[in-house]
Order: structure tokens, then C-alpha cells, then sequence
């Protein structure tokens, strides 16, 4: 997710999940055109930390060689373990240069994409697509395309670019795109808690899901999804946990960005708390801090706040099926 799972966010799901085989993390789209011209914030969004492999990074970009440059460059550089292509992104700034989701539109280009990648990397290359531009049934001729043109894996987000983020993602859809293709398919879109994860696995019949806003201000959704796929019963995150978790954050995020990252940081905050009772009062304050200590003071307060007042308790962040599922699946 584009300003979200940078290099410290994806280090802070990694420090937090247990099982890690399981657990690939997806890089935020870098711009293709940038790596090749050498733009040097793009260039340090590429990075990886030890910590955060294996690791896909995900390019967005229209013509086929400077993309198959980029990712060259990347891998050269950086060794992820796999490269994506972004051809889902509705967003006009996106799209009006053929980028993202406008891809869909022009199976030629896509094509010439992905083998041109595929010549110039030595990893995996997957491709991100949405359920069509408008029709929710071009997904499946496309899906064909993408295979045959050589990609090792797609994730499909059942929505249209038409739709954005309006209806729900469908299921049913990204099931007949696994129907028709050989390769590995990832279900995406609504996939928003460890239930829901089983649910979409049980309807798509996929070999996985990607999770995306689902892991903001929830890294432990992994170790609650192994957790229920082993019939075990997820624990609750624990205020100390959820404070350390945020104090670790905020440190890779501040190593990443320099002290003014705090004022980047708000919007993992925000995450971090939503729908957590007691903490009104202090996100405010937290939303005007601007220095790394005065956030761990503010989070120190919380703290010592939640054991006195026993405040502060997590709504319980599971689907009501889950203890459904947990009955079921013994
Ligand atoms: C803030 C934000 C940034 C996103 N950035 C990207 C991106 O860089 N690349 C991408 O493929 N999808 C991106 N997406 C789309 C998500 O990966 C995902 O397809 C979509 O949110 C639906 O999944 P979800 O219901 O699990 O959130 C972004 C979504 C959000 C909310």
C-alpha cells in the first residue's frame, strides 16, 4: 500500500509474526520511470532491511522496457525475492498515463510487460489486477494473458477500477479466475481479519490472500490467521504489546524518515488505535506531537492509564464466525 508498507512498517510485521514461512510481505508500488532516472527518493523507497525478507517489490509504469529496466536495477541492487506489477490501481494519477488498472484495457502492453520482465529478472514476477476496468468479467480473459505471457502469479482484487473502493470485493468472481488459470491466485478485497481470511480461502478456493488495509494498525493478522487455520484460538494483543509494537514502529520509522517522520507516522497511529476504547483523548495529543520522545511519552501515559482504569481494551478485532469456524474445524 503506497505510503503505508514501506521498509519500517513491513519490519515491525516481521518482528511480530511468529510462523514466517507463510508470510510473504508486499513492497508499496515504486514508479518504474523513477528507478531508471535515478530519483533518489524512489531509490531509497527500494531498499530492504534484512529483517523484512522474502519481500516483493512492486513496480507501476506502462512501457515495457523501462519497467524491465527498473526491476534489473532493483534486483541488481537490492535482491528482492520477487517483483509485482501493479495493474490495478484505479487512481487517476495512475491511470491516466496507462499505469495501474489501465493496463487491463490494453492486453498488448501488459503482455510485452511482463516478458520483457520476465527476460530481465531472475525471481518470480507476479501481477496485480483488479476484477476488469469496467465489466467484472474481463478479469477472466485477462487472467489468461497474464499466464500465458509468462507471469508466475496474480492477486486479484474483486473489484472494477470503476468501482474503487465502493460495493464489496467478489469472492465468487476471483473463484472462477482460479477455475480458469494454472498458475498460483492470491484473493484480495475485504479480506480484513483472520475469519474472514478462512472464509475466502473456503469461497475462492485460492492458494492464499493478500491482506492490505486488514495489516494497518494490525500486524499480529498473521499470527491470528495461522493461528485459526491451526484451530487454535488467536490471543488477544495485550496493551503492553500493542505499545511496544508502536514504540518498535515509530524507531524504524524514525531510522527510515529522521526525527520529522513523526509527522508521517499520525496515520499508523490512527490504525493503531481505531475502535481501541479509553484512547479518544490521547490520539488527539499523539496528532499534534512532533518529536519521537514526546509520542513514547504520550504512549507511556496510555499505558500506565489502561492498568489504572483498566481502559483501554481492544474490541475484540476477530469475526463473529470465529468461534463458529474454531467449532467446526475440530
Ligand atoms: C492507502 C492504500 C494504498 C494502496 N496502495 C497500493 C499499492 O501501492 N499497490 C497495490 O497494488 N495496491 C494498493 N492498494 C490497494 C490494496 O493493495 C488492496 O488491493 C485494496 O485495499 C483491497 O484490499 P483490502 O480490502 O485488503 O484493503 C492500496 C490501498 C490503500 C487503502
Amino acid at each position: 500500500m503506497a505510503d503505508m508498507t514501506d521498509s519500517a512498517f513491513c519490519r515491525t510485521v516481521r518482528c511480530v509474526t511468529q510462523d514466517t514461512s507463510s508470510v510473504i510481505v508486499f513492497r508499496e508500488m515504486v514508479s518504474a520511470e523513477a528507478v531508471v532516472r535515478g530519483n533518489e527518493k524512489t531509490l531509497n523507497m527500494t531498499q530492504i532491511h534484512p529483517n523484512e525478507r522474502p519481500i516483493v517489490q512492486q513496480l507501476f509504469g506502462s512501457d515495457p522496457d523501462t519497467m524491465a529496466e527498473a526491476a534489473r536495477l532493483i534486483e541488481a541492487e537490492h535482491h528482492p525475492e520477487g517483483f509485482d506489477v501493479n495493474m490495478g490501481c484505479p487512481v487517476y494519477k495512475i491511470v491516466h498515463n496507462f499505469n495501474g488498472a489501465a493496463l487491463m484495457k490494453e492486453p498488448g502492453l501488459a503482455i510485452a510487460i511482463i516478458k520483457k520482465m520476465k527476460a530481465a529478472i531472475t525471481v518470480p514476477l507476479s501481477i496485480k489486477i483488479r476484477a476488469g476496468w469496467s465489466n467484472p468479467t474481463e478479469c477472466l480473459d485477462f487472467a489468461h494473458v497474464i499466464e500465458e505471457a509468462g507471469a508466475d502469479l496474480i492477486t486479484i482484487h474483486g473489484r472494477t477500477k470503476v468501482q474503487g473502493y465502493a460495493g464489496s470485493s467478489d469472492w465468487d468472481r476471483i473463484a472462477q479466475v482460479k477455475q480458469a488459470v494454472s498458475i498460483p491466485v492470491l484473493a484480495n478485497g475485504d479480506i480484513h481479519t483472520a475469519p474472514l481470511t478462512l472464509d475466502a480461502l473456503d469461497q475462492t478456493g485460492c492458494d492464499g490472500v493478500l491482506i492490505a488495509r486488514g495489516a494497518l494498525g494490525n500486524p499480529w493478522i498473521f499470527n491470528q490467521i495461522g493461528d485459526l487455520l491451526a484451530s487454535r484460538t488467536p490471543a488477544a494483543i495485550t496493551l503492553r504489546e500493542r505499545i511496544e509494537t508502536i514504540k518498535r514502529h515509530l524507531a524504524f520509522h524514525v531510522e527510515q524518515y529522521g526525527p520529522s517522520g513523526v509527522v508521517t507516522f499520525r496515520k499508523h497511529l490512527s490504525w493503531y488505535f481505531r475502535g481501541i476504547e479509553g484512547a479518544k483523548r490521547f490520539k488527539e495529543r499523539l496528532h499534534t506531537t512532533t518529536t519521537p520522545g514526546e509520542v513514547e511519552d504520550i504512549l507511556d501515559e496510555m499505558f500506565a492509564d489502561g492498568l489504572r482504569n483498566n481502559a483501554l481494551s481492544s474490541r475484540d478485532a476477530l469475526h463473529p464466525m470465529a468461534t463458529q469456524r474454531l467449532f467446526m474445524a475440530k
